[in-house]
């Protein structure tokens, strides 16, 4: 049965705001469902829609499923991302990632992107400075396969290549960058529902200490400088890390919460 497109979305606006969810999520996938924007959705209350898809959406979302996973796609850095259950959803915080890469990658060099997931820093630095050579690398198939149609749909050069950190590159980067899996396992369970349950374990924790990856890439980097994002409460045990692999940390970026964030490693002199 056919309703009035403002009824169902009033009713399910205040559904979602009563269960603690964002009324907006209702917006966009009313938008998504009728293949219309959101400033169409407000002004074309009187149009008649079948609710039934939206329910069905709605009810994934209510079960937990991440909007992006249920969207297919997300935002990150300007450019529209494919993603589903295969790789961790690109973050805000990562973008700052990003940005320090692109300030530090010398001109024509090779950057390597450990733990690649959707792609979406190995394809944003490829596409913002052409002059670089950029390899993506995972140890998860599923997310090389991911980030395979994001790079085809974004038209970028970016390689891609199945790799344990770096063992199975022989090139020398000039730069690595990575986000890599840093919660310590024993954090994963008092994540919230959307993490814990939909994104990949692999992509969120490498062990107990929670910083195994990144103890493995300052190993493996072979005195290349190093950009990676690390989390909350981590940057003493990161600094420890890097004075144990003879690097040094060169400074340290907040994200806009003010928490340190991104960390910049040079090899000791
Ligand atoms: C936190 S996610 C980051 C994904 C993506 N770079 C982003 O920022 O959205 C970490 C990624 O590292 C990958 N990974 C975990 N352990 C790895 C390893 N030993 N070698 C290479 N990649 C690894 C996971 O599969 C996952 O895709």
């Amino acid at each position: 049965m056919k309703q009035r497109l403002d009824e169902v979305r009033d009713r399910h606006r205040d559904d979602a705001l009563g269960r603690g969810f964002n009324p907006r999520d209702v917006d966009l996938l009313l938008s998504d469902i009728l293949g219309r924007k959101l400033s169409w959705i407000v002004a074309h209350g009187d149009e008649l829609i079948d609710s039934a898809p939206l329910d069905v959406l709605l009810a994934r979302r209510y079960g937990g499923e991440p909007l992006q996973y249920i969207r297919g796609r997300t935002e990150f850095y300007s450019r529209e991302f494919l993603v589903d259950s295969r790789a961790l959803i690109p973050r805000p915080e990562t973008e700052i990632l990003v940005e320090t890469a692109l300030q530090f990658a010398p001109r024509n060099g090779l950057v390597i992107d450990i733990g690649t997931g959707s792609g979406c820093i190995a394809i944003t630095i490829e596409r913002e400075r052409p002059d670089l050579r950029v390899i993506g690398v995972d140890v998860s198939m599923a997310a090389l396969a991911l980030a395979a149609t994001n790079r085809a749909s974004l038209a970028s050069h970016a390689l891609l290549a199945a790799s344990d950190i770096l063992t199975s590159i022989r090139a020398h980067a000039d730069l690595i960058v990575s986000n890599p899996p840093y919660i310590p396992a024993r954090e994963v369970e008092s994540l919230e529902v959307e993490v814990r349950e939909h994104e990949p374990r692999i992509a969120l924790t490498p062990g107990s200490r929670g910083t195994e990856a990144i103890e493995q890439i300052l190993e493996q980097a072979r005195g290349a400088r190093v950009i990676v994002e690390m989390g909350f409460g981590q940057e003493q045990a990161v600094r420890d890390v890097a004075a144990a692999q003879r690097y040094v940390v060169d400074e340290i970026i907040p994200d806009l919460a003010g928490i340190p964030r991104v960390v910049i490693l040079s090899p000791h002199a």
